[in-house]
């Protein structure tokens, strides 16, 4: 069996390495994966890190798309993605979570009748402002195969129409959902150990554990807004009144601080001894810099789950989650970019935080399962 994996977004690559690493080591006489990045992230720490760290092969084609708006984006990378899917006419396209390259790949393949097969389906934040909430839901209505992380997730699609899967001979017309648990969470098992031997991530920075907090801002309603940029990083410096916070800055949030932060907060931030601004991290730094935190701050998909199977508190900066599990268990809070909100969740988790996080990520074998139903399903 031929499939071509489109990855494009950080989160993507990190993804894919649960996939490939369970074809390398399971699955190498059943599947054959061809990579193809779209060039949608594309600085090294943004992008070619991850295949150096996390064991990814090469890609095997990339678009170089690199940034536009959503709309030149996505049209160049269906451009390019059809004319390697004709060429290259796998059984499977697998695309991953929610980004411009997964919109992308689902539209290419499903014009030219490929079976998708969407990794991170079912997700929602029911706001369909997020360019996220719409890149997934069509994607998911074009998709062969649906593998749910979560039983939100899976329920979410039954709600949309999607039948529970009994009969075989999957299409686009007759699609069959999962329940498989995350491959997110496989990588964070999988990685954890080789991370805490590896990363020089809290020495370089003069961290210990359970001395500092760790942020995230990247969603564009937050790097975007002043009012909401504001607000979120107003929070941040107070609560470094009586912490260490570091923030693993993307690439978006970098370039928007300087035009959308008021002046005085700017510099307030520049010159505070204990904020850490620093490029994006490697995944073997950010398992470090997660598992060793005391707290987590972030409007990241990704980071709050991390967040919880390292059994860290997080502070959610968005109106929403789409996994809203964590939430219920009061492992987290959604604050948005509201500065009472954070500033109190802060106060709630500092003394009262969850001492017992019920598994709800599945069991680490979910690319394994993903594997071997493509492979029945063929
Ligand atoms: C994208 C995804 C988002 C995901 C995030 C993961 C979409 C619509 N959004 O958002 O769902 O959570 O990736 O990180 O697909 N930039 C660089 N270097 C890079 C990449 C980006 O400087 O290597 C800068 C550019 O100024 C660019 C901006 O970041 O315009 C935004 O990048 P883009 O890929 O369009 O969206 P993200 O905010 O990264
Ligand atoms: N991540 C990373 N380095 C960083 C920030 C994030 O390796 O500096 C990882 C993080 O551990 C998680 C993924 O990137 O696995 C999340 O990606 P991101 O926050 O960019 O996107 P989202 O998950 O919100 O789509």
């Amino acid at each position: 069996m031929k499939i071509v994996s489109v990855i494009g977004a950080r989160p993507q690559i990190i993804k894919a390495a649960a996939l490939s690493r369970a074809i390398k080591n399971i699955y190498s006489d059943n599947i054959t994966e061809l990579i193809v990045h779209t060039g949608q992230h594309y600085d090294d720490n943004m992008s070619q890190v991850f295949f150096d760290e996390l064991g990814i092969p090469k890609p095997n084609y990339n678009l170089n798309v690199g940034s536009s708006s959503h709309g030149v984006q996505t049209a160049r990378m269906i451009e390019g993605l059809e004319e390697i899917f004709l060429n290259e006419k796998p059984d499977y396209v697998v695309v991953y979570g929610d980004t411009n390259s997964t919109l992308a790949a689902a539209i290419a393949a499903s014009k030219i009748h490929i079976p998708i097969v969407h990794i991170e389906a079912g997700l929602r934040s029911f706001n369909k402002r997020m360019p996220e909430e719409i890149n997934r839901i069509m994607c998911d209505h074009a998709s062969t195969l649906l593998f749910s992380p979560t039983k939100t997730g899976y329920d979410n699609l039954i709600r949309e129409g999607f039948e529970k899967s009994t009969k075989k001979q999957y299409n686009a017309d007759n699609p069959a959902v999962f329940h498989c648990g995350d491959v997110m969470y496989d990588n964070s098992l999988y990685f954890k150990e080789i991370a805490l031997d590896k990363s020089c991530v809290l020495k370089e920075n003069d961290l210990k554990e359970g001395n500092f907090i760790l942020g995230t801002i990247h969603r564009d309603n937050n790097t975007d807004q002043a009012e909401r940029l504001n607000a979120i990083i107003s929070s941040l410096i107070q609560i470094s009144e009586n912490e260490n916070i570091v923030l693993p800055l993307h690439p978006r949030t970098a370039k928007l601080l300087d035009k959308n932060l008021d002046a005085e907060l700017f510099e307030k931030l520049k010159s505070s001894q204990s904020i850490k601004l620093i490029p994006p991290v490697s995944f073997l730094d950010m398992i470090a810099l997660e598992s060793n935190c005391k707290m987590v701050i972030t409007d990241s998909g990704g980071v709050q789950k991390e967040s919880y199977f390292f059994e860290k508190p997080c502070i959610i900066l968005r109106p929403e989650t789409e996994w809203k599990e964590i939430v219920e268990v009061g492992a987290a809070v959604i604050a948005d970019a509201d500065e009472n909100k954070i500033l109190m969740a802060y106060e709630k988790f500092l003394s009262n935080s969850l001492q017992n996080y019920p598994d709800i990520f599945g069991d680490g074998k979910a690319a394994e399962f993903i594997c071997k139903t493509m492979i029945e399903n063929n």
